[in-house]
């Protein structure tokens, strides 16, 4: 497993790509080249260009997205600093750690976005109030 730890927050982990004269195959496996055991997969799609999804942080979930068709951007932030990323590549994920607050925006018609997260849903988990999420990250 190769995360590539940017002085950013953006980290991301390259996977494999298995190409043949058939085409493409991509394959995840908990705890090898994703960095937990899988408890819950979820995608997002249909989301119009001018939508802003996602707008909260986790307490304890860590998540991995994967772009699997067409594109959109994340911003990533740690209650300090804020980053962005195009995710437009099948063959890379972008690791959401938790009490990172995250934004998905300018999603393609065509965007298909993953989430490989390491537990189960569960609403208790969830940050949505950004002033909550700053209080929380700044230990105040
Ligand atoms: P929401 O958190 O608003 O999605 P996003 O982060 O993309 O903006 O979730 C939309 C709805 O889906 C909300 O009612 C909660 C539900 N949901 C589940 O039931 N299971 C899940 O794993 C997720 C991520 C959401």
């Amino acid at each position: 497993m190769s995360i590539i730890d940017t002085p950013t927050l953006i980290k991301t982990i390259e996977f494999r790509e298995i190409g043949d004269e058939r085409g493409w195959l991509v394959a995840l496996e908990g705890n090898i080249n994703i960095p937990f055991t899988m408890q819950r997969v979820y995608y997002i799609y249909g989301t119009q260009s001018h939508i802003r999804r996602g707008l909260h942080a986790h307490h304890a979930v860590h998540q991995i997205a994967v772009c699997l068709a067409g594109e959109c951007k994340f911003l990533l932030d740690d209650g300090k600093n804020k980053n962005t990323i195009l995710l437009n590549s099948r063959g890379l994920g972008l690791v959401i750690d938790p009490m990172i607050w995250h934004e998905m925006y300018e999603f393609s018609s065509d965007c298909i976005l993953m989430v490989l997260a390491s537990d189960y849903y569960d609403e208790a988990d969830y940050i949505r109030n950004y002033a909550e999420f700053l209080r929380l990250a700044n230990g105040k």
